[in-house]
C-alpha cells in the first residue's frame, strides 16, 4: 500500500480503527473523517505511530453534503491523490418497528445509505473518473442481505447501500473504479453500546477481521476485483 492515499470515514469506530492500525503499518498515507475532533486526533496520532506519518484527520459529517465536499476539497489540496474510500461511518437502532421512531428511521438513513452516496459520488465524480482508477468498500454487513428481527429500519438503510453500490458500479464500470460490497456478521465495536438490543459481543467477530479482509482485496491483482465478502462468526454460518 506504500503511498497509496486511502479515505476512511467512520474512522474512529471500531473497524475504522482497525482498517486505518492495518493500513498505516502498510505505508498508506490515510485521512481519517468522522466527527468527533478530539478522538480524530489522538488515532491520527497513533497512525503516525503505526507507520503512517502523513495521516491526516479532517472531521466531518458524512450527512452533511457541504463538509463532505470540502472533505474531498482538502483531500485534493493536501494529497492530491486518492486512491482508496472505506465507507465506515454508521450507526444502527435495532428495535421492533412498534417502537422505533422517525428520528432514529431517519438517523440511520441519513448516516448509513445518504452518507455513502455523498461520500461516493464526491469520491467518484471528483477523483476516481478523472483517474480511470479506484477502490470503493462499503459495509452493508449481513443485515444488507439477510432481514433480522429488531432491525427493520437497520435493514432499509443498508438493504439500500447494497443496491445502491450495485447500480453506481454499473455506471463507473468504464472508468476502472471497482466496489467491494463488505457482508460482515456481528463483530466487537462500540457500535453495540448504542444499538439498543443485548448481544455477546465475545461471540462476535474481531474489527481487526474486516482489516484483513479489506487488505486482502486490496491485494487481489487486476483484474480481479473481489466483489462481495461475506464474514460471519460460525454461530451464524449461512444466515
Ligand atoms: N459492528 C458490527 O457488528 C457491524 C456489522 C456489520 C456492519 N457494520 C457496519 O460497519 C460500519 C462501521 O461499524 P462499527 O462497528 O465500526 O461502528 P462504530 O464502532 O459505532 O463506529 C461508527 C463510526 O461512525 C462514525 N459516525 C457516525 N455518524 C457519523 C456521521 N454522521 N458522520 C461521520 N461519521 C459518523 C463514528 O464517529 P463519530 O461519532 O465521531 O462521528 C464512528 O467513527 C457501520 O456502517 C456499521 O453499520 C457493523
Amino acid at each position: 500500500m506504500d503511498g497509496k492515499v486511502v479515505l476512511i470515514t467512520g474512522a474512529t469506530g471500531g473497524i475504522g480503527t482497525a482498517v486505518a492500525q492495518k493500513l498505516a503499518a502498510s505505508g498508506a498515507r490515510l485521512v481519517l473523517a468522522s466527527r468527533q475532533t478530539t478522538v480524530l486526533e489522538s488515532l491520527t496520532a497513533r497512525c503516525h505511530e503505526w507507520g503512517s506519518p502523513e495521516t491526516l484527520s479532517i472531521p466531518t459529517d458524512v450527512t452533511d453534503r457541504l463538509q463532505v465536499e470540502s472533505l474531498f476539497e482538502q483531500v485534493y489540496q493536501k494529497l492530491g491523490q486518492l486512491d482508496v474510500v472505506i465507507n465506515g461511518a454508521g450507526l444502527g437502532v435495532l428495535k421492533p418497528i412498534q417502537q422505533l421512531s422517525e428520528v432514529e428511521f431517519d438517523r440511520m438513513v441519513a448516516v448509513n445509505l445518504k452518507g455513502t452516496f455523498l461520500v461516493c459520488q464526491q469520491a467518484v465524480a471528483r477523483w476516481m473518473q478523472l483517474k480511470a482508477s479506484g477502490r470503493v468498500f462499503n459495509i452493508p454487513g449481513i443485515l444488507g442481505q439477510h432481514p433480522m428481527g429488531n432491525a427493520s429500519g437497520y435493514c432499509a438503510s443498508k438493504y439500500g447501500v447494497v443496491g445502491f453500490t450495485k447500480a453506481m458500479a454499473l455506471d463507473c464500470k468504464r472508468f476502472d473504479i471497482k466496489f467491494t460490497l463488505l457482508y460482515l456478521g456481528g463483530l466487537d465495536t462500540p457500535f453495540w453500546e448504542n444499538a439498543g438490543m443485548k448481544v455477546q459481543r465475545d461471540k462476535m467477530l474481531k474489527p481487526e477481521q474486516a482489516a484483513d479482509a479489506i487488505y486482502f482485496a486490496l491485494q487481489v491483482p487486476a483484474p480481479g476485483v473481489p466483489s462481495e465478502i461475506v464474514i460471519q462468526p460460525d454461530s451464524h454460518l449461512f444466515l
